[in-house]
């Protein structure tokens, strides 16, 4: 039998499970968990908005969430100096909306009008909501400890806004390459979770 790192490795031969290697460059396509989302952002009178897939929520009270923000983004010092933005949910209505948003810069734009997105005013941050989005978070940044090594910026959502219809979005999610999945089908295996788990 074959050995990896000093262990017996049982040979794999069903042909179910054969795979083929990936350059781990590419791993973002099976592990990007999306939504994607819309982060909309303001600083001295100026507004942008930016795509964004990378982001992950870190806990449920407070209620962190894990951004990464490209410094070379406009949005990097709208929000590094405000410490404020609004993540935005679109659902697949706005795919468009979100490619052109995440493929040209606020510096030169104002991306509410270029993609006739409508400003609508926040409740605890100056940062504006995207009215057509589906959900609107409010959040200030709880710890930029890690935003000068990996431009990682840890946000409090301070308020939740979301519309009572449909329960599920059909949400965008990042595969790479130009290539999205589109939520949809919903499983629920509620019964066999711990009742201190769901
Ligand atoms: C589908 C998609 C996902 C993206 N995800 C991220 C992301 O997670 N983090 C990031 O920094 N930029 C991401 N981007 C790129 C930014 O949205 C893009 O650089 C945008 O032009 C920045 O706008 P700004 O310069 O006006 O801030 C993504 C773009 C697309 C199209």
């Amino acid at each position: 039998m074959p050995r990896v790192n000093n262990m017996i490795m049982p040979r794999v031969d069903d042909m179910r499970y054969a795979k083929i290697d990936l350059p781990v460059a590419q791993v973002r396509r099976y592990l990007e968990p999306g939504p994607i989302v819309l982060v909309s952002s303001a600083w001295r009178g100026e507004r942008n908005i930016m795509t964004m897939g990378w982001h992950t929520v870190m806990e449920f009270t407070p209620a962190l969430v894990g951004c990464v923000i490209a410094a070379g983004n406009h949005s990097f010092e709208l929000i590094r100096r405000s410490r404020e933005c609004v993540i935005n949910l679109p659902t697949v209505d706005l795919t468009d909306a979100a490619v052109g948003i995440g493929n040209c810069c606020g510096a030169e734009i104002d991306k509410f009008a270029k993609f006739a997105l409508t400003a609508a005013p926040a409740r605890n941050v100056k940062a504006p909501l995207i009215a057509e989005c589906h959900a609107n978070f409010e959040c200030k940044l709880k710890d930029d400890a890690l935003v000068e090594r990996y431009n990682f910026f840890i946000f409090e959502v301070v308020k939740a806004h979301v519309a009572r219809r449909p329960k599920y979005p059909r949400t965008l999610h990042y595969t790479g390459d130009g290539v999205f999945m589109v939520s949809g089908k919903i499983i629920s295996r509620r019964g066999k979770f711990r009742p201190d788990m769901l």
